[in-house]
């Protein structure tokens, strides 16, 4: 294979399902679509098998029957490709090896990778995309790919392909409308994590939660749904669900995660149990084309979907399971360059966007006292840090100017802060920093701690520039960082070594690159 191929999806990862144009998700369903016509009618099928020297790495460090067994065999359909079983039990993460180093070292052993990987730590593709491109390059050698096949309780985005796929198929591949009901454990079910976005490839969509307040969507996810423009109605229960009439035809179960669950939640087991498995009962309340769908497994002693229904019309579930190993053939044939496709891999973040702005020096006198009585203390020359938490109350403020001093290490340089009422009547804080001027790091830093302040450059008593400051689309690199999930690989508690790094999003939270957690960002910062 040679070292630097041009082609769209060589090198590219799918950690989330967003990875993936909705146009390019949409080839994978129309190629596995394809695949299976060409395959059921005996048909040659070797323009999906992958050539040259690509190495399948199959690593699971969570337990796995679908995911796992479904790509082993789909990477096997790939004859050329070389497969290997990564055993994690047996391997030197026992010896406290950080996941860049183990995947660094795999990365040597082929002309090109694609990996597959299950982990409990939530973000772990996406600092593996990031991290492990460094040693590729170091070495002259293809930059591999990684596929999440499920990471916490975070995203399933290969679940999300064969599900979507599924309900195309269901619908005659007619894309203009989907009502679907998303049942179950929708607080801790990574693969209805995935739907807020997957079921975008559809024009028009409708949803309903079905779910008691405990293990809920969160509610960062049912506000994405509804700016992707889905119509999003919530139900506590499946009884509650079929008292009103407009019930959809596609019902999405998940099982209930009790290994995610904590003990508060555990204790209400039971109640949550019973509002969201599907009773004999509800059968006449059905609309007549409806399917039941599951990402399975199903609990063998408490299922949602009991097995009374498995012989029924409605059993959507197990040609579901099956279209795991046709889509994740695809994918492979996708990743490892047997497929190509024209697209544009357009991203919504703007990383240009101007956050430090210019403001006009009105009368140049911020450096000196009006009136001698009140004011920012006169300094003349250096920094002044103004309007600080403008608006809120005294305490908040100096828990601001405090924050502030404290991550921006301006304790021990000769400094003042205080609070003061500015013409409009609004309280606001200010820091004065004699002979100091802030570097651009140290303003963009500045600007994450505390958005909307101004920063006034003063010389000779006079202030000679002025910038006001908002909340960056992009914070990252700063040591003091922490992403608040415990479960995301950046935490610091599991020693992979990761900054914290987040995007802003339109509702000017911070997302964490790794997991997606949405902070606040009052809650970025580990002090
Ligand atoms: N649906 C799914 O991810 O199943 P496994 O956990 O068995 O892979």
């Amino acid at each position: 294979m040679e070292k630097v191929l041009k082609d769209t999806f060589l090198s590219r990862s799918l950690t989330v399902i967003n990875d993936l144009s909705i146009d390019e998700q949409l080839f994978l369903y129309n190629q596995t679509r394809r695949l299976k016509e060409k395959w059921f009618n005996k048909e040659d099928v070797s323009e999906f098998m992958i050539k040259g020297n690509v190495g399948i790495y199959i690593v699971f460090i969570e337990p796995s029957t679908r995911t796992k067994e479904s790509f082993i065999n789909a990477a096997k359909f790939h004859k050329n490709a070389k497969v290997t079983i990564f055993d994690s039990n047996l391997s030197s993460f026992n010896k406290n090896e950080s996941y860049v180093d183990t995947f660094n070292m795999l990365t040597g052993y082929s002309d090109y990778s694609i990996f597959i990987v299950r982990t409990k730590l939530e973000g772990t593709c996406k600092l593996l995309e990031k991290s492990v491109s460094d040693f590729a390059v170091r070495n002259n050698l293809i930059v591999p790919s990684f596929i999440n096949a499920g990471d916490g309780k975070h995203e399933h985005p290969t679940q999300e392909l064969l599900d979507e796929f599924t309900f195309l198929e269901k619908n005659n591949f007619d894309n203009s409308y989907i009502h679907i009901a998303l049942v179950g454990d929708l607080l801790h079910g990574r693969t209805v994590h995935s739907k807020v976005n997957g079921l975008k490839i559809f024009k028009n969509v409708k949803v309903d939660l079905i779910a008691p307040q405990e293990i809920l969507m969160p509610k960062h996810y049912i506000e994405k749904m509804k700016s992707n423009g889905f119509e999003v109605r919530i139900f506590e229960s499946i009884e509650k669900y079929l008292k009103q009439k407009d019930i959809a035809n596609i019902w999405y179960f998940t099982r209930l995660q009790l290994e995610r669950m904590g003990e508060d939640i555990l204790e209400k087991e039971f109640f949550l149990r019973k509002s969201v498995t599907f009773k004999k009962e509800f059968l006449p309340l059905l609309p007549q084309d409806v399917k039941f769908y599951h990402p399975l497994p199903r609990h063998k002693i408490y299922p949602t979907i009991p097995t009374f229904l498995d012989s029924l019309p409605l059993n959507g579930w197990e040609k579901q399971a099956i279209n795991g190993y046709w889509t994740r053939i695809i994918l492979l044939s996708m990743f490892g360059g047997a497929l190509k496709y024209n697209s544009n891999n357009n991203t919504d973040i703007c990383n240009n966007e101007e956050y430090i702005i210019s403001a006009p020096v009105i009368n140049g006198t911020k450096g000196v006292q009006k009136d001698g009585k009140r004011g920012i203390k006169p300094i003349e020359n250096g920094t002044v840090i103004d309007h600080i938490a403008k608006g809120k109350g005294a305490d908040e403020i100096f828990l601001t100017i405090l924050k502030i001093r404290k991550i921006m290490k301006f304790f021990d340089i000769d400094s003042a802060d205080g609070i003061f009422k500015s013409e409009d009547g609004k309280l606001k804080g200010y820091i004065s920093l004699p002979d100091k001027y802030l570097s651009k790091r140290e303003i963009k830093k500045l600007s994450a701690i505390s958005p909307n302040i101004t920063v006034n450059i003063i010389k000779n008593s006079r202030v000679t520039e002025k910038y006001r400051i908002k909340l960056p689309p992009k914070v990252y690199g700063f040591e003091e960082l922490k992403c608040k999930n415990e479960n995301c690989i950046s935490n610091p508690i599991h020693g992979e070594n990761v900054k914290g790094s987040f995007i802003r999003n339109n509702n000017g939270e911070l997302i964490c690159e790794y997991c997606e957690t949405p902070h606040d960002y009052n809650e970025i910062w580990d002090i």
